[in-house]
């Protein structure tokens, strides 16, 4: 996708990689509305780039359907959606988990970005096709016992990115995650970003990753978990792949079936 001219909506957009995000994206001439739980620092980033804000609770899915529409409005049409907000809890010990923190967090990561995916695809497809990043995260991947709730709700992103892309793919819309280690934002705190200095071990910035997703959305693929690490290039996470069914068969669940209602609803249906 060629980027000039397109329009945007950016979750997450007041601070760290989205508001570095809505900054390379306007350079790009994207018109872009940023949406954050904080509105004050949505509205700054918005005064910052010449664009619109608004205040919205990713976590709720009217809120999204809500902050879809104004911004659809808004712009006259949307082409990108940029499915980034999240926030991480630092729990590691499973017996000290409290549930407000548990659900608090599975909210915005991960019904944030289903609701937004398909608030973003209705749009999309009104516009007639366009792209969808959201942000997954190294944790998406690989294990990390600092909070192994977060790193579930980050593979959930995964998964349901993989799974959902070429449903979307067949209307025009290619989605993709972006997969970041370690940034330098305010999601980490003070302490640990000096535990990392002291480690030696490098942080990226929020435009390093911001960088990323602008070349996610202008390469055009999908399905694709795009990986950032320190003084690295961007590049999508070869994935191993499940053994089949002894006997020759593929594997590979045939397309009638993924395209059927499937499932029987368990015992509530
Ligand atoms: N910084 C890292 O090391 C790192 C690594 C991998 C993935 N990520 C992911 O990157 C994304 C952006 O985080 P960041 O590092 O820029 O942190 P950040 O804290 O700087 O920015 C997150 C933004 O999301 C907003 N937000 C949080 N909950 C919200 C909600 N319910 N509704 C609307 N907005 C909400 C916050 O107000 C904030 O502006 C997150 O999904 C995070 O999990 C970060």
């Amino acid at each position: 996708m060629d980027l000039s001219g397109k329009t945007a909506l950016i979750t997450g957009g007041a601070s760290g990689i989205g508001k570095a995000t809505a900054i390379r994206l306007a350079a790009e001439g994207v018109r872009v509305a940023v949406v954050d739980f904080d509105g004050a620092g949505a509205e700054a980033t918005a005064a910052e780039i010449g664009s619109i804000a608004f205040q919205a609770d990713c976590g709720s899915s009217t809120e999204i359907d809500e902050v879809f529409t104004a911004a659809e409005e808004a712009l006259g049409g949307l082409d990108i959606a940029f499915l980034n907000a999240g926030i991480a809890i630092g729990i590691s010990d499973i017996t000290t988990l409290d549930d407000e923190s548990y659900f608090r967090m599975m909210r915005v990561n991960v019904d944030g970005v289903v609701f937004g995916t398909r608030a973003a695809a209705r749009a999309l497809t009104r516009r007639g096709g366009g792209a969808i990043v959201a942000t997954a995260s190294l944790a998406g991947i690989v294990p990390f016992a600092p909070d192994p709730c977060y790193d579930a709700s980050k593979h959930a992103v995964v998964g349901f990115v993989r799974s959902v892309a070429p449903t979307l793919a067949a209307k025009g819309i290619f989605m993709n995650s972006v997969n970041p280690g370690m940034t330098d934002t305010n999601i980490l705190n003070e302490e640990t970003k000096e535990m990392f200095r002291a480690a030696d071990f490098p942080l990226m910035t929020a435009e390093h990753i911001a960088g990323a997703v602008a070349t996610i959305i202008e390469t055009g693929n999908y399905g694709e978990c795009w990986v950032c690490q320190p003084g690295r290039d961007p590049e999508p996470y070869r994935f191993g792949s499940a053994p089949g069914p002894r006997g020759g068969a593929t594997g590979v669940i045939p397309p009638v079936v993924a395209s059927s209602k499937w499932a029987t609803g368990g015992p509530n249906a």
